[in-house]
């Protein structure tokens, strides 16, 4: 039941803090990652992978898009992401020594659960990251470890987002404890950051209204573009993606870096761009570079809307808006600037007068190939 709140997407967003805290509830023990439901893969099974394939679709598919930067920085593995779709069809090289893991919010997207049927019968393994018990996909893989964001009602996926990047952390640090690729201290600091993120979640959350007010200044807006780097490159395709469903609104995320092999050519006068800025106390380099991004297309006239952590000062000469998320370490900060984006799309849609718990043509759960 919606308790309340005007839309079911405004009460998930909201749930967003309880979704991570929830499904990490009980999994760390003393700078630890305890993940009872891998009881079967043992630690020799996980030392001994040599790639990870990740399969989803649509906003599930972006969550593992952000926890490849992780897993591969913590457990030293490659990590690929690949729409379900994709996999299925294009006679993928698996082998008993690839990990297969699905992500799907409703376990029932008829896509992913074709790839994962066709992995494990071309042999390799599969884990399942999952929001719904007892669903098809997670009943179909040899393990699962459920998302806790609560039943998600509206079509738009929001807490099941931020859970699934909590769940897939998770994973990625009990891999590299399993592999010796993080030792006690480093790894014991990254739980605590991914313990801090459901209050960061909070302050995040407090800006609805001011996002909202950017929403309704914006509702004639025809084409939003969407830029990030790093973790930040799929929060800005998550961005867009978010914007197209709810709001029907032309709207493309790119890698900044790739700004200038051709979709700058889109930059005119008024154009709005939404920028993810990577915080300077990470990569000083890559953030310069997400500022010097900012001027270029600030020079041609782009109407330029930061998301940049709080502080960061470098922004403010050349945007138009700042969206400040809370200082969090560089890889938690995809699970707080999505918020700002979630709730621009939201607000714009009812800006418009739309119905954001059931967009046009869409289904919650695809079940059709
Ligand atoms: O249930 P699933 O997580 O497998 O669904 C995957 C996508 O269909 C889903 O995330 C879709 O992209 C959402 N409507 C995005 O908000």
């Amino acid at each position: 039941e919606k308790g309340g709140w005007s839309s079911f997407m405004r009460k998930e967003v909201s749930e967003q803090p309880e979704a991570v805290s929830n499904t990490l509830l009980g999994r760390v023990d003393e700078g630890r990652v305890v993940i009872p439901e891998l009881a079967d893969f043992g630690d020799d099974e996980l030392r001994a992978i040599r790639r990870i394939t990740v399969i989803a679709c649509g906003t599930a598919a972006y969550a593992g898009m952000v926890a490849k930067y992780a897993i591969e920085q913590w457990a030293r593995v490659p990590v690929e992401v690949e729409l379900s779709h994709e996999f299925r069809y294009r006679d993928p090289v698996l082998d008993a020594d690839t990990l297969v893991v699905s992500i799907s919010q409703s376990g029932e997207t008829m896509d992913t659960l074709m790839a994962v049927k066709y992995a494990r019968e071309m042999g390799a393994r599969t884990i399942s990251i999952c929001n719904t018990q007892g669903a098809t996909i997670p009943r179909e893989s040899d393990a699962v470890v459920y998302t806790h964001a609560g039943p998600e009602v509206a079509v738009a996926s929001t807490k099941a987002f931020v859970a699934q990047i909590a769940a897939l952390y998770l994973f990625g640090l009990h891999l590299a404890r399993v592999r010796g690729t993080l030792g006690p201290d480093e790894l014991a600091a990254q739980l605590a950051e991914l313990q801090a993120v459901p209050e960061k979640l909070r302050t995040v959350l407090e800006q609805i209204d001011r996002v909202g007010q950017l929403a309704h200044w914006m509702a004639d807006t025809r084409s939003v573009l969407f830029l990030g780097r790093h973790v930040g490159y799929p929060i800005a395709l998550e961005g867009a993606l978010k914007l197209k469903e709810l709001a029907y609104i032309h709207a493309e995320g790119f890698a900044a870096g790739e700004l200038k092999h051709g979709p700058i050519a889109l930059i005119e006068p008024g154009q709005p761009v939404f920028v993810v800025v990577p915080s300077p106390r990470g990569s000083a380099n890559l953030h310069q570079k997400v500022v010097s991004n900012i001027q270029e297309i600030r020079a041609r006239g782009a109407r330029v809307i930061a998301i940049a952590e709080a502080g960061d000062a470098a922004v403010l000469p050349f945007a138009d808006e700042v969206l400040r998320i809370p200082l969090a370490a560089p890889l938690f900060e995809p699970l707080l600037a999505v918020v700002p984006l979630q709730i621009f799309a939201m607000e714009l849609a009812q800006a418009k007068g739309l119905d954001v718990d059931q967009p046009r043509n869409l289904a919650k759960s695809v079940t059709v190939e």
